[in-house]
């Protein structure tokens, strides 16, 4: 019973955890005054988009989820639930063209440097 179960259990551990919705209303109102309503970042506040692409590619997307719930908003850290966590880096996956559903963030694409 327990032999047959085993891999069964596994397999359910490896899956990928269920994708949150991306969450853009939640971006505008937790990140957008600092980072822009597109991402696009100021003279002071890295953009979302392009760079930050290069910057995190290969790293786990759960990574980039735990680093925004720890450090981000800047002026708030340590605010947003797991799942708002979640949402707005779901949405910033969907931003930069990648699916949220992915496990890592992919290099840059040509057609998505702005
Ligand atoms: C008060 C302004 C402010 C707000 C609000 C804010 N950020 Fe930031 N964010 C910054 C600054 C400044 C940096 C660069 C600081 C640093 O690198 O330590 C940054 C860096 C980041 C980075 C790293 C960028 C990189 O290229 O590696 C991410 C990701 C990020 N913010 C996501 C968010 C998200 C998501 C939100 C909304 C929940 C948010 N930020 C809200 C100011 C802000």
């Amino acid at each position: 019973m327990m032999r047959r179960f085993l891999p069964f259990a596994l397999a359910l551990l490896a899956a990928p955890a269920q994708a949150a919705e991306p969450d853009p209303a939640l971006y505008a109102q937790r990140c957008a005054m600092c980072h822009g309503a597109g991402g696009q970042g100021t003279h002071e506040v890295p953009a979302l988009t392009g760079a930050f692409v290069a910057r995190w590619a290969g790293a786990p997307v759960a990574d980039l989820q735990a680093y925004i719930t720890r450090v981000m908003p800047q002026h708030a850290p340590g605010t947003l639930s797991a799942e708002e966590a979640a949402r707005i880096t779901a949405f910033l996956m969907a931003l930069n063209g990648q699916n949220p559903a992915q496990q890592r963030v992919e290099p840059l694409r040509l057609s998505v440097i702005h």
